[in-house]
C-alpha cells in the first residue's frame, strides 16, 4: 500500500537537502544548489518512488535513483533554458540569467555527472547496472528530442507524428525512466516494467501538450515561466502546425517569415490558435493519452488505492495550470 503525493514530496525534498556538494568553487556548486532548492513539482521522483512501492519495495529503496532523475532533469532544464532563450522557471530568473551561458552549461554538466554517479547507489550491483543502463539510454533520447526540437525551429514541412516523436523524445522517455527505475528496484519483472514505462511514456506525451497549451494560454506567475516562448521562437508544438495548416488568413504565414515585434506576434499567432479552436481540440488528443495511460495502470492489477494514485496523478496532468 502506497502513501500520498505528498509523502512521496517531503522525501525527495529531503534528500535533495540532505545532498552534500562541495562549496568550492562556488561558481560551480551555487548554480546547483538553485536550481535543484527553488522549487518544481518533482514529478519524476515522486513517481519513481511511488511505482517502487506499488510493487512491493520501498520508497527508501529507491532515493537515490530518484535524486539522480530529478538531477538530470534539473541539468537538461539548465541546458534547455540557453537552448530556448528563456529567463524565467519556477518564478525565479533561470540560471544563465541569474549568472551566464557558461555557467549554466557547465553546472549543467556537472549535475549530469552527479545524476550517473548517484543512480548506482544504495542498490544492489545488478540493479544499479539495469538502472544505468537504462538512465544512459533514456539521456541519448532526451538529446535527440532536444536537436529535433530546435531542428524544427527552422523548418516548415513538421507534421503532427513529427512532434509526437520529437516530444516522446525529450520529455516522456525521462517519464517513463521514472517509473520503469522504481520497478526495476522493486525487483519486477520485465513485462511489469515495461508497462509502467509505456503508463510514464503516455503521461508524459499528455505532460508535454500540456506544457505547450500553458507556453501559450498559462498564467505566468502560477506557470513561473514566460508565456509566449514558444511563438517567438517559431517552436513546432502541436498549435503551431495545425495552425500552419488551417490557417486561412494568412497571419502565421506572414509571422514566420516576417515577423512583428515579440508581444504584438504573440497576440496574432495566438488569435488564429483561438478562431481554430485549437485549446479545445489540443485538450481532447491530452484526455486521450491520459485514458491511455489508465489503461497501462489497470494492466499492472496493483491494489485498487495504489492504482488510485497513478490515475489521479494522471489525470491531475491534464488540467494543471504549474
Ligand atoms: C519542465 O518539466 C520541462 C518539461 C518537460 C515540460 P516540469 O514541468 O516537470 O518542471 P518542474 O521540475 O516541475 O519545474
Ligand atoms: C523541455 O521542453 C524538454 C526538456 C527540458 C528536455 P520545453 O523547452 O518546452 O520545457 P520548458 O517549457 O522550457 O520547461
Ligand atoms: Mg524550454
Ligand atoms: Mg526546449
Ligand atoms: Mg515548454
Amino acid at each position: 500500500m502506497i502513501h500520498d503525493q505528498h509523502h512521496y514530496h517531503t522525501l525527495i525534498e529531503e534528500a535533495i537537502h540532505q545532498y552534500r556538494m562541495p562549496q568550492q568553487p562556488a561558481g560551480l556548486y551555487d548554480p546547483v544548489r538553485y536550481a535543484m532548492d527553488c522549487g518544481g513539482k518533482r514529478m519524476r521522483p515522486i513517481l519513481c518512488m511511488a511505482m517502487c512501492e506499488a510493487l512491493g519495495g520501498k520508497a527508501q529503496d529507491a532515493i537515490n535513483q530518484a535524486l539522480a532523475i530529478e538531477m538530470f532533469h534539473n541539468f537538461t532544464l539548465l541546458h534547455d533554458d540557453v537552448m530556448d532563450s528563456a529567463d524565467m522557471r519556477r518564478g525565479r530568473p533561470t540560471v544563465h540569467v541569474r549568472w551566464d551561458d557558461r555557467t549554466a552549461i557547465l553546472s549543467g554538466d556537472a549535475m549530469l555527472s552527479m545524476a550517473t554517479e548517484l543512480v548506482n547507489e544504495g542498490v544492489d550491483a545488478s540493479t544499479a547496472a539495469s538502472c544505468r543502463r537504462l538512465l544512459y539510454r533514456t539521456a541519448m533520447e532526451v538529446y535527440e528530442g532536444q536537436q529535433y526540437d530546435m531542428d524544427f525551429e527552422n523548418r516548415d514541412d513538421v507534421t503532427v507524428d513529427d512532434y509526437l516523436n520529437m516530444i516522446r523524445l525529450k520529455t516522456s522517455v525521462l517519464i517513463g525512466c521514472a517509473c520503469r527505475m522504481g520497478a526495476i528496484v522493486a525487483g519486477a519483472d520485465e513485462d511489469v516494467q515495461h508497462q509502467t514505462y509505456r503508463f510514464g511514456e503516455l503521461l508524459g506525451l499528455a505532460f508535454q501538450l500540456r506544457d505547450d497549451y500553458l507556453d501559450t494560454y498559462g498564467d505566468p506567475i502560477m506557470f513561473g515561466k514566460e508565456i509566449g516562448g514558444d511563438i517567438v521562437n517559431d517552436k513546432k508544438t502541436w498549435f503551431l502546425i495545425n495552425a500552419m495548416a488551417e490557417d486561412q488568413s494568412g497571419v502565421i504565414k506572414s509571422e514566420l517569415s516576417l515577423p512583428s515585434e515579440p508581444r504584438h506576434k504573440i497576440q496574432r499567432v495566438k488569435e488564429v490558435y483561438d478562431n481554430l479552436g485549437l485549446p479545445e481540440r489540443c485538450g481532447e488528443l491530452i484526455e486521450r493519452y491520459i485514458s491511455e495511460a489508465k489503461q497501462c495502470v489497470a494492466r499492472l492489477q496493483l491494489v485498487p488505492a495504489d492504482a488510485n494514485f497513478f490515475t489521479e496523478l494522471a489525470g491531475k496532468s491534464s488540467t494543471r495550470t504549474q
